[in-house]
C-alpha cells in the first residue's frame, strides 16, 4: 500500500499475535532496511526494484531458517511483486494489499511527505509522482481507515493458518 496507509502498524500488530501464539517471526519494514541493507537505494524504478529484491532474498533465508516473516514495503509494481514471490515461492508467499485511498493517506501525512512531494521537495514519490499499481488478485485487501491495526492483524493471521504450514518450535 501507499505510503501512511498503515503498514508498518499493522505489521506489528501482526508480529505481536504471531508471539503470542509462539511463531517466531520477524517483520522486513522498509522505512527501517533503508536506514541499513539498502542504505545505498533511492526511489527511481530500479532501485525500488533492487529494494524489493534484496527484501525477498532476506526474507527467503529467513523461511528456510524457519521464521515468518512480514514485509512492510510499498512495493508499487506489479512486476516486483511478481519477482518478490518467485524468489520466496508461491506457497510461501501472501500477498496484503493497504488499500486506504490516496487521499486518506494524505490527509494523515504523519512524516509530512505528501507536503513536501506536493511542494516537489521530494521526488519519485509514490501516489503523487511515482505510480502506484494496485495489486489486481491480492490474498487480502484491508483499508485502515475502517479497520484497526489489531483487526488488520487478525484478518491477515487468518488468511495464514488458511495457506501456509509453520511448524512451531516445541513441534506441534
Ligand atoms: S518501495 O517502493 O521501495 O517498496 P519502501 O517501502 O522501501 O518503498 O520505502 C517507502 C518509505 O520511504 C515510505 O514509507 C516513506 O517513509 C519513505 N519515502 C521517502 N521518499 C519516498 C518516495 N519518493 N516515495 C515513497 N516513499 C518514500
Amino acid at each position: 500500500g501507499l505510503s501512511a496507509s498503515g503498514k508498518s502498524t499493522t505489521a506489528y500488530a501482526l508480529e505481536q499475535l504471531l508471539m503470542q501464539k509462539q511463531r517466531l517471526c520477524y517483520v522486513l519494514d522498509g522505512d527501517n532496511l533503508r536506514h541499513g541493507i539498502n542504505r545505498d537505494l533511492g526511489f527511481t524504478h530500479e532501485d525500488r526494484t533492487e529494494n524489493i529484491r534484496r527484501t525477498a532474498e532476506i526474507a527467503r533465508l529467513m523461511n528456510d531458517a524457519g521464521l515468518i516473516v512480514i514485509a512492510s514495503l510499498i512495493s508499487p509494481l506489479v512486476a516486483d511483486r511478481a519477482m518478490a514471490q518467485a524468489i520466496i515461492g508461491a506457497e510461501r508467499f501472501v500477498e496484503v494489499y493497504l488499500n486506504t485511498p490516496l487521499e486518506v493517506c494524505e490527509a494523515r501525512d504523519p512524516k509530512n511527505l505528501y507536503i513536501k512531494a506536493r511542494q516537489g521537495l521530494i521526488t519519485h514519490f509514490t501516489g503523487v509522482s511515482a505510480p502506484y499499481e494496485a495489486p489486481p488478485a491480492a490474498d487480502i485487501c484491508i483499508d485502515t481507515q475502517s479497520v484497526c491495526p489489531q483487526e488488520a492483524a487478525q484478518q491477515i493471521l487468518a488468511t495464514i493458518k488458511n495457506r501456509v504450514q509453520v511448524p512451531r518450535l516445541n513441534g506441534d
